[in-house]
């Protein structure tokens, strides 16, 4: 037999109840390629994956697995992690209370006679933190990282486990210019090493970037493979959806009127050491617009809106005024209360609660606007969350669904569900469409086009910056915890907005 291909699944068909998840797929992977994995939200890629990787029982679904032309079972992780395959989950799996050493080393400690080899760990842990890198202290405890350096973590960690095969589920989402260009470029090496790497992704000048080979799902259908060379970026958003697309972002011209928010001379301080972590900070928002906010991770970009709204675990110094009359949030209820909206960066941790239905995540922010005589009115509810479902498209059978039981890129619809359904007059976005694929991206930008046409003031948070550029009337740009330059609609490029970002400016 021969071992063209080092991962071979052959005819899988996985069924969720009544739902097809994968369907009849076939999927190759040669050894040293790394093969980018595309489809919209709930195509079936990480389910794909999770079958590669023991997630399911093997007797939980139909068709084979090859590794190097051998059939193999894989029917858990620990399977999995014998057949040396490792995979880098959609969702973060490190636990916040443990130190980034513990969560390298988790189940895996090195040990002296007497317990877990304290020394020998944490020595270990830097030294992969510093070949990635990584300028962090590895007795940090997870949660005081940002999602960004969380993700790198957990990258650093699955490359230093090492295995001949290694999967991505979206690594990139949380990241930004700097991490993903090191990230493309450690993978690039990595390959050279004769390792497979199968890379998911939404972004697709990732695809382009990095990959040999892309295969495309749609429906739970593998639709095709192609060689990336071979293919143009229209080619492949029509293999994903089905259809061609003509714009990425849609054209629409809005009326700028007054000041709406107005952030003046606001500092955060750092939770963990004496500086601030955003410094002197002013910007202004005005009706009718989309302002972006652009900057490399670690610029303060969350730190500066979630304080502002009350979110953040640090209390901001400086004036905020809202409408022209100063405001101070203590909580972000009191701030939906005045009209912000504000959409997390980190959905699993501060925007959704996933084991209850669909109906109750949207309505929850908004329960104001469905309570009627003082009673909650369950068919207004459902109305509103039904018209926002179909509005996002959101890839669901019934809205009384759990929300774990949707596709990544279906989670994220309902974050940006539950904050439309509050009718804010000011709608802050930190990274709506992580994850989001190409079509319901072009929905969400519609959307916030059609709010900022209305009058709403749209402050969009991003790393992609195609999008931000796609989509924003002016972008501030954020370095080092300081605004650093502001650009306008036709001064704004990937060049000009990086040359702000990196300080160069
Ligand atoms: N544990 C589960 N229970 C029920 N349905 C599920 C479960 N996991 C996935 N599904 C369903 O299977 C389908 C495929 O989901 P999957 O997570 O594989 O999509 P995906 O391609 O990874 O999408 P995304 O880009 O949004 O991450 C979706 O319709 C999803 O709702
Ligand atoms: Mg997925």
């Amino acid at each position: 037999m021969s071992n063209e291909y080092a991962v071979e699944m052959r005819d899988i068909t996985k069924k969720f109840g009544g739902l097809i998840a994968a369907d009849s797929v076939s999927f190759k992977v040669k050894p040293g390629e790394i093969h980018a994995l595309c489809g919209e939200n709930g195509a079936g890629k990480s389910t794909l994956m999770n079958v590669l990787t023991g997630k399911f029982l093997a007797s939980s679904y139909s068709g084979e697995i090859l590794l190097n032309g051998n059939k193999v079972k894989i029917n858990s992780p620990k399977d999995a992690k014998k057949e040396k395959i490792t995979i880098v989950h959609q969702e973060l799996e490190l636990i916040p209370d443990l130190s980034i050493a513990e969560n390298i080393f988790l189940g895996n400690q090195p040990t002296t006679a007497t317990g877990v080899n304290w020394k020998k760990m944490n020595a270990e842990a830097q030294d992969i933190l510093e070949k990635f890198s990584l300028n962090l202290n590895v007795k940090t405890k997870i949660k005081y990282l940002t999602v960004g350096q969380q993700q790198l973590v957990e990258i650093a960690k699955a490359i230093y486990l090492g295995g001949n095969v290694l999967i991505l589920d979206e690594p990139s989402a949380p990241l930004t210019g700097r991490e993903i260009d090191f990230l493309l470029a450690t993978l690039e090496k990595l390959k050279k090493t004769g390792i497979s790497i199968i890379y998911i992704t939404h972004r697709l000048e990732e695809v382009f970037k990095l990959s040999d080979r892309v295969s495309v799902m749609r429906d739970g259908k593998m639709i095709d493979t192609f060689s990336t060379k071979e293919i143009n970026v229209e080619e492949l958003v029509a293999a994903m959806i089905g259809r061609k697309m003509e714009n990425m972002y849609p054209d629409m011209d809005t009326e700028v009127g007054d000041v709406t928010l107005e952030i003046s001379n606001y500092s955060v301080p750092h939770p963990l050491y004496d500086t601030n972590i955003v410094e002197d900070a002013s910007m202004k928002f005005r009706a009718g617009e989309v302002v972006g906010i652009s900057g490399l991770l670690g610029a303060g970009r969350t730190e500066l809106m979630s304080a502002v709204i009350g979110a953040y675990k640090m209390k901001g110094n400086g004036t905020v005024k809202l409408n022209g009359k100063e405001v101070k949030f203590n909580s972000p209820a009191a701030a939906i209360k005045a009209g912000i909206g504000y959409v997390t960066e980190d959905r699993k941790m501060t925007g959704l609660i996933l084991n209850q239905s669909i109906r109750f995540n949207v309505s929850m922010a908004s329960l104001s606007r469905i309570i009627e005589h003082g009673v909650l009115s369950p068919s207004k509810e459902k109305v509103i969350v039904n018209e926002l479902k179909d509005g996002l498209h959101i890839k669901t059978e019934n809205i009384e669904n759990p929300v774990s039981s949707l596709s990544g890129g279906n989670q994220q619809k309902v974050v940006l569900a539950k904050w439309l359904a509050t009718k804010p007059g000011v709608l802050i976005l930190d990274e709506p469409t992580r994850g989001v694929d190409v079509g319901a991206r072009f929905e969400i930008y519609m959307i916030i086009k059609e709010l900022a046409a209305q009058g709403n003031t749209i402050i969009i948070i991003s790393s992609d910056l195609p999008e931000i550029i796609g989509i924003s009337n002016r972008v501030y740009v954020m370095y080092e915890g300081k605004v650093h330059g502001e650009l306008l609609k036709d001064e704004l490029g990937e060049d000009s907005i990086m040359r702000y970002a990196t300080g160069i400016a």
